[in-house]
Order: structure tokens, then sequence, then C-alpha cells
């Protein structure tokens, strides 16, 4: 099949068109055909090696992290999906492989796509729908009448973070520059801060949560929004305790890795808030109630470019701009 993939750790120019072998299915795993997969800023991270640490890969690796395609064929054991399903998912980070034309993933990692969505929407959802379901819902249980920052609102996370937090009935503030402010607006957000010209720490009090996909200052002053008793939320900040104990990684990166959040938090409690990293996983159960959201027309994807497959490296290029409005897919599939 064809494939993009790395045989080493760089940049743009190690990701290169290939023959790779079909995936073997095992007893628990489904084949599936991709149709579109979606790029993400993750994919750059791996791309560069700067988590080998962490996801420790084999090379040469086939890229990509998101995707919705057809089912061909189940192993013994899988229940849920039979050949012909129209499925999506962001497979387990042990798995990935989404820039080709076909992926084995687990059955639980798997949920039937959104019956609304064509192939090129549903493949820009899983990665950032769980990361922001995982960070709204599961870290921050934010609640009907609460107060959320979420920076970014026009990225691949905020955009479908926006809508998730207005579903769940908050009040909602977004970092963006001024091009974007009308359309992440109409996504749901109620204040939209130009972070080019004004500082959302001068402007924003007593929020209850902060969802930071910035890292660095931007995670810094986000302490000084919340309330006494808030959550900041990092999925780019440093990693905490708790994420390196649960990592696997050898003992010394666990404890580097703890070291790197003590300045955070440090500072979180000295602000009485909480600090929580979040890396997200595959989960397909929260992928089918995320499918529910979409086909209720609570929550739409919002797409920037789609690029054709053998343009996969232009995609990664396009997003390491870090000027996306949304989601960058890729059609696999003609
Ligand atoms: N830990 C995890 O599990 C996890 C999961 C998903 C993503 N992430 C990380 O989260 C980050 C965001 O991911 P993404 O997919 O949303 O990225 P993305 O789609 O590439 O984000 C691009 C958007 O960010 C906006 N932006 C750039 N700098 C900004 C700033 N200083 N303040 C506010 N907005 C800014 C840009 O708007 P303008 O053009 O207006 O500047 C653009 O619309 C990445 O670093 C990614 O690796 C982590």
């Amino acid at each position: 099949m064809k494939a993009f993939v790395i045989d080493r750790y760089g940049s743009s120019n190690v990701v290169r068109a290939s023959e790779m072998p079909e995936p073997e299915l095992r007893d628990d795993d489904v084949l599936v055909q991709i149709h579109a997969a979606s790029v993400n800023p993750l994919d750059l991270k791996i791309r560069s090696g700067a988590l080998k640490l962490v996801l420790p890969y084999r090379l040469p690796l086939i890229l990509g992290n998101d995707l919705a395609g057809v089912v061909v064929r189940v192993g013994a054991r899988v229940r849920s999906f039979k050949p012909g399903d129209e499925v999506y998912t962001r497979p387990g980070q042990d798995r990935i492989g989404a820039f080709a034309e076909y992926i084995a993933v687990r059955e639980d990692t798997l949920a039937l796509k959104p019956a609304t969505l064509n192939m090129e929407d549903a493949a820009s959802i899983p990665l950032v729908g769980l990361t922001g379901w995982q960070a709204l819902i599961e870290k921050a249980n934010l609640k009907k009448g609460q107060k959320v920052l979420i920076h970014a609102g026009s990225g691949g996370v905020g955009t479908f973070a926006i809508q998730l937090a207005k579903h769940l009935g908050a009040y909602i503030a977004t970092t963006t520059s001024a091009a974007n402010r009308d359309w992440v607006k109409r996504l749901g957000a109620d204040v939209v801060i130009d972070y080019k010209h004004t500082d959302f720490e001068a402007v924003l009090h007593d929020y209850d949560v902060v969802l930071d996909t910035q890292g660095g200052a931007t995670l810094m002053k986000s302490i000084s929004v919340l309330k006494p008793g808030g959550k900041l939320i990092s999925i780019s900040g440093p990693p905490d305790p708790d994420f390196a104990r649960a990592s696997g990684a050898p003992w010394f990166v666990r404890v580097a890795m703890g070291m790197l959040s003590y300045r955070i938090r440090k500072l979180a409690k000295r602000h009485q808030v909480s600090y929580v990293f979040l890396f997200m996983s595959a989960n397909g159960e929260q992928l089918q109630q995320i499918a529910e959201l979409i086909d209720a027309g609570t929550i739409r994807a919002v797409v920037d470019k789609i690029f054709p497959f053998a343009s996969t490296p232009e995609a990664l290029d396009y997003v390491e701009t870090g000027r996306a409005k949304g989601k960058v897919v890729i059609k696999v599939c003609a």
C-alpha cells in the first residue's frame, strides 16, 4: 500500500512516499481502508523526534494520527464492527499511521463516523474532539454557568472546544488574531481577545477553567485569570508528575518531566488553583458520544484546507505555519 513515512527524525524533507506492507490484523483489530486523514501539530512533533523519549517509535514509521474510512476486515474477537461500516478514529498512540491507504486499529479505539459528515469532515474530528472532551469534561468537569478561557479558539483544538463548552452551557472567552474574530464568535465564543493587541490577563478575571494550548508565557499568565479553586488544564505546557508516572518513560525521564512543571505548579499553588497536564488518549466510546453531538447539530467540523494524498508533505508544512483555521485534511481515497 502507499504511505507517507519517515526513516529518520527531522523537518519537512524527511517525509517520503513509500510502498509499505498492508498492516497485519490481530484478533481485536479492525482493518480500515482510509478515505481521509487529518494533520495535527502532533505529527510535526513526532516527525522532528521531539517526543521520542515518551513515544519511542520504530523507524520507518508511517505518520498520521486521525482518520475516517470503511471497515474492510475484522479480527476474530471483534464484535462491534463489520465490513462496510463507515468509521473514524484516533488510533492508539502505539498504532498510528493514518497517512496510508490502510490501517489496523484496536476495536476499542474506533467508532462509527457521524452519519451527517463526509469522510473529510469526519477525519478532522477524532484527535481534537477527544482532546476537548478529556480536557473540559474529564479534567475540568466544566459545568453550566462556569467561565472558561480557551486559548487559540481558531485552531483545531479550539474550534472543537468552543463548541463543546457552549454545549455544556459555559461562558467562553477565547484568544485569536483579529481576522478570526467573527467566525470564532459564531462558533460560540462570548468574548474574543485579539492576542496580538490585547493582554488577555489584563481583561479576564475570575474564570473557573483555562484550556491552555500555547504553553510558555501564555501558560504562566493564565494563572491570574483564574479564581481560587480554578483549574488550569494545559495540552502544551510541561508534563505534571501524574502524567510522568503514567507515561511509562524511564525513571530519569519521569524525574525530569516532573521537574519541568515545578515552576508552574508552585505558581498555581500560590494562587490556590490547580495545574493539570493532559496528553489525550484514544477512546472509541467517547468518539461515539461525540458523533451523537455532531449528528444532533450541536458541533460541526471546521476544515480549513483539503490536500490530495500526494501532497501530504505540503499539508504538514501548512500546519507548521501555525495559522490554520480549524483543521487540515488529506483526501486519501479519491
Ligand atoms: N497534549 C495533547 O493531548 C494535545 C492534543 C492536541 C493538541 N495539542 C497541542 O496543542 C497545540 C494546539 O493544537 P491545534 O491542533 O489547535 O493547533 P493549530 O490548529 O495548528 O493552531 C493554529 C491556530 O492557533 C492560533 N494561534 C497561534 N498562536 C496563538 C496565540 N499565541 N494565541 C492564540 N492563538 C494562537 C492561530 O491563530 P492566528 O492565525 O490568529 O494566530 C491558528 O488559528 C499544539 O501545540 C498541539 O501539539 C496537544
